[in-house]
């Protein structure tokens, strides 16, 4: 079960200003839905605005949710991605064991796309067979159409957003026994529709490399990551074992330093014109040059990965400063009930 544990608070605290419409809303699924729920979305969020951040113009996005979260998440998308980059809903339908007998069985996923700028994005349209109605051929004229092994006609028609692709069984030579596995139809069918070759594709997700093989296949270039130790063994072995790795790189696990670290002195005045001479956290404000007053923070704290780079410092006042770092969550949560209030009283103004 998520928990608000698994979000990063510090992280969030610079996100709460960019998406304060965004984040009140995540803030109501506690009520809507309950705790687990909304740190799930507070954690896909965090995740979601860098998946944005590193996108290209002529990318897109799939994000693969259950029913469940599918829609708490289209709002997440919608917010950071925009309503106008929206491409498709896909739902991907399966047909694996069991099912209630209390309602229909629950047989399909959700993938939501989007692009980064609509109509930049690669788009390789794809066809898909379309049966005749009465099995009749069609009617129209110069409309091209085929018959199928058990003489049904068919004509050939722009793939839909419903996907029919078989699930990976107990007896699925795909299968490699990670449990979320997927099969890599689904993957080769999204990435040659939102690729081309020699282009990158990233899985932040990755679980047993699904994606990996699929863009290894498909001659793009990858990236993926997981979390799971056991994922990040099976990567390996997987693609070893069908012969697209032949030297297994160490696993290192080393984070890599930002190019041009900015200095916290160099940083000082930036940020004290930015913040128009007010602490980022509480607003007080006091001449730069006393110098006990000012201290330049780390957003996302060092230890966490957090680098010296302007987009992660702000400039706090030596009594919020104290605070963050003895009750460094709990500040955190403050900071966004905060943004909360702010929104309520329509202090932000509504993204255009
Ligand atoms: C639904 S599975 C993806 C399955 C994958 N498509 C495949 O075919 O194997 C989700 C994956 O996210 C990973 N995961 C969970 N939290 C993560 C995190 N914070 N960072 C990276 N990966 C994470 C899990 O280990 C799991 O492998
Ligand atoms: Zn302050």
């Amino acid at each position: 079960m998520w928990t608000w544990d698994d979000v990063d608070k510090y992280g969030l605290y610079g996100l709460t200003k960019q998406y304060p419409h965004l984040v009140q809303f995540l803030e109501s699924i506690e009520g809507l839905h309950g705790k687990p729920m909304m740190s799930y979305c507070y954690f896909m969020f965090q995740r979601i605005v860098e998946m944005h951040r590193v996108l290209k113009p002529t990318g897109s996005i799939y994000l693969h949710c259950d029913p469940t979260a599918s829609h708490y998440l289209k709002l997440v998308m919608d917010s950071v991605f925009g309503q106008k980059n929206f491409l498709n809903e896909i739902v991907w339908g399966y047909r694996t064991g069991g099912a209630s007998k209390k309602w229909f069985g629950r047989k399909h996923d959700i993938i939501l796309s989007y692009s980064v700028k609509i109509r930049s994005h690669i788009f390789n349209l794809m066809k898909e067979r379309s049966y005749c109605s009465n099995n009749q051929p069609p009617g129209f004229k110069g409309v091209e159409k085929w018959k199928d092994e058990f003489g049904r006609w068919y004509t050939m028609a722009s793939m839909r957003d419903v996907w029919e692709i078989d699930a990976i069984g107990r007896s699925s030579s795909e299968r490699t026994g990670y449990p979320t596995q997927k099969p890599l139809e689904l993957l080769r069918r999204i990435i040659k529709a939102s690729s081309n070759e020699g282009d990158l594709v990233l899985d932040p997700f990755c679980g047993c490399a699904t994606t990996c093989v699929a863009a290894e296949e498909l001659g793009r270039k990858w990236i993926g990551i997981d979390v799971s130790e056991k994922a990040g063994e099976l990567v390996m072995d997987r693609l070893h074992n069908i012969g697209l790795i032949h030297n297994l790189p160490a696993i290192t696990n080393i984070v890599p330093t930002l190019a041009n670290p900015v200095s916290k002195g160099k940083a000082k005045p930036i940020l004290y014109a930015e913040q128009n001479g007010r602490c980022n956290h509480c607003g007080e404000s006091e001449a730069l040059d006393k110098r006990a007053y000012w201290h330049v923070d780390h957003i996302v704290p060092k230890k966490r990965g957090g680098q010296d780079q302007m987009s992660n410092y702000q400039l706090l006042c030596m009594g919020c400063n104290n605070r963050k770092s003895s009750m460094p969550d709990e500040w955190a949560r403050a900071e966004l009930q905060r943004v909360r209030d702010l929104v309520a009283r329509n202090t932000f103004s509504r993204a255009s």
